[in-house]
């Protein structure tokens, strides 16, 4: 037998009191659920076994899809007995259970667990029968206290404690490793006689002479979620922890309870303003600024790179040194490159802009590609959609296109070239040509008092 670890999350029940068309670990967080928290803090310890009830075929789909590489397993609990009964019902159902030399046991609804609590729970094992995570709560309701004794401890839950056992504020946080065999040993004696008519994983502690307690000194990563109000307590707890570690790195977040940060690479010298979210999946460079409101979703913003206030990415790359904004929208495929400057009002959609490129101003930019040092005037609108197809408008570099122009494409404009202002262009500008597109303008004297109307009083 080797030191390899089963991990097993308690996944079956139904979360009644969440009040929400899903199983409780597919409840939101962020972009993902519950319990991809849960998979995602655990898988690196060892192989998941997931212990699932209600509606089994949705968190099944769920986690296929976004786990599809950890092979996760399944077990089926048909009616929830207890927690010592979904361990039960675990080892019942895989026949490799006993191959583990250890088995942690956790919670689908603890979302903010971390890496770093299970290992510091795997590095207490060596040597003991089972390791219960513990943390003091002042107002310890509905949690089982823990009773220590000069060897091992026992577990009373709140339904079956007496005044002076509820009394005592250390609590089990429902995180826990096991030897094996003594898990194995234990979970099938257990018996439900007690309050709530079920078998307590928790009474397992009983009969252990070298189980033991660990304290954890910060609360937060066990906090559970049984409603809305917990999940927003938790929402806020996660996005806090990932600020403050970002101030320690050097990130200026000037007001961290008005901010909506999920991700960890966010680049030293930075600065966000309040009302900005950026998700998980975004990459934040050095010395970048984002100003008031942006959002920034699964896109890349390079060092030294300023979105303006109220600026909306997806699927989006901001290169160094380019300003997006204010009010700006990178729509998925977008790249800004270099030094470039997309101003106020302007979209952007699955096009490619080069270096030192100008699009300051009013302008739909759509299957697109610009070239380098390129200037773009105010009221530019690629016509990139026929109505069934979507075409391809190609700009070269060094060139300039007026203000309020069209390109119809298919179309190339080609380097250094020149377009007029107010031309509408369906033919390829070849490389150094000017083109203009407009009717001439006819300008006749004396005649303007024939159009002027005044209002009659
Ligand atoms: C449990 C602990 C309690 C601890 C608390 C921490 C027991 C008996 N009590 O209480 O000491 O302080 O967690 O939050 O274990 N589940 C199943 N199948 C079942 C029953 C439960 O999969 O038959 C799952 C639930 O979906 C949930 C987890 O196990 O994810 C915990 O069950 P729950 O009923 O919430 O336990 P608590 O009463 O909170
Ligand atoms: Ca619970």
């Amino acid at each position: 037998m080797s030191d390899n670890i089963s991990v097993v999350i308690l996944a079956a029940g139904k979360g009644t009191r969440l009040n929400l068309d899903i199983p409780k670990p597919l409840a939101p967080l962020q972009n993902k659920t519950l319990l991809d928290y849960v998979i995602k803090s655990s898988h690196e310890m060892g192989q998941i076994h997931l212990i699932t009830g209600h509606q089994e075929d949705l968190v099944k789909e769920h986690v296929d899809k976004n786990w599809n590489d950890l092979d996760i397993k399944y077990v089926h609990q048909k009616e929830q007995l207890g927690t010592g009964h979904a361990v039960r019902t675990y080892f019942e159902g895989i026949k490799e259970a006993n191959d583990y030399k250890y088995t942690i046991i956790a919670c689908a609804d603890t979302p903010l667990l971390t890496k770093e609590v299970f290992e510091q729970l795997k590095s207490q094992i060596a040597g003991k029968q089972g390791v219960c995570a513990t943390f003091e709560e002042s107002t310890p309701k509905g949690y089982g206290r823990i009773i220590r004794a000069d060897k091992g401890f026992t577990i009373v839950e709140e339904k079956d404690a007496t005044d002076a056992q509820r009394a005592i504020t250390e609590v089990n946080s429902g995180l826990y490793i096991f030897e094996t065999s003594y898990l194995k040993e234990h979970i099938f004696g257990l018996d439900d006689n007690n309050k709530s008519g079920e078998f307590y994983l928790t009474d397992t502690f009983k009969d252990g002479a070298d189980v033991v307690p660990l304290k954890f000194e910060d609360k937060n990563f066990f906090l559970g979620v049984n409603d809305l109000l917990q999940l927003s307590v938790v929402e806020r707890k996660l996005k806090s922890r990932i600020i403050k570690s970002l101030l320690t790195k050097g990130v200026r977040v000037i007001d961290p309870s008005h901010t909506y940060i999920y991700t960890e690479e966010v680049g030293k010298g930075s600065v966000i303003y309040p009302n900005v979210y950026i998700d998980e999946n975004s990459k934040i460079g050095e010395n970048v600024v984002i100003e008031m409101g942006t959002v920034v979703k699964n896109s890349i913003v390079e060092q030294n790179a300023f979105l303006k206030a109220y600026t909306y990415l997806t699927d989006a790359k901001v290169m160094v040194n380019a300003t997006v904004g204010p009010m700006a929208q990178l729509r998925p495929g977008s790249i800004i490159g270099p030094s470039s400057k997309v101003g106020n009002f302007v979209e952007v959609k699955n096009s490619v802009l080069g270096e030192k490129v100008g699009l300051s101003h009013l302008s739909y930019v759509g299957d697109a590609q610009i070239g380098d040092r390129t200037n773009i005037g105010c009221g530019f609108v690629t016509c990139n959609y026929d109505g069934a197809n979507k075409h391809k408008t190609i700009i070269g570099s060094d060139s300039f296109v007026g203000s309020d122009c069209q390109t119809i494409a298919p179309v190339t404009i080609g380097d250094k070239s020149y377009v007029g202002s107010g031309s509408t262009i369906n033919q390829d500008v070849p490389d150094g040509a000017f083109a203009i597109a407009r009717e001439r303008q006819v300008t006749k004297e004396g005649m303007a008092k024939k159009f002027i109307k005044t209002k009659k009083k």
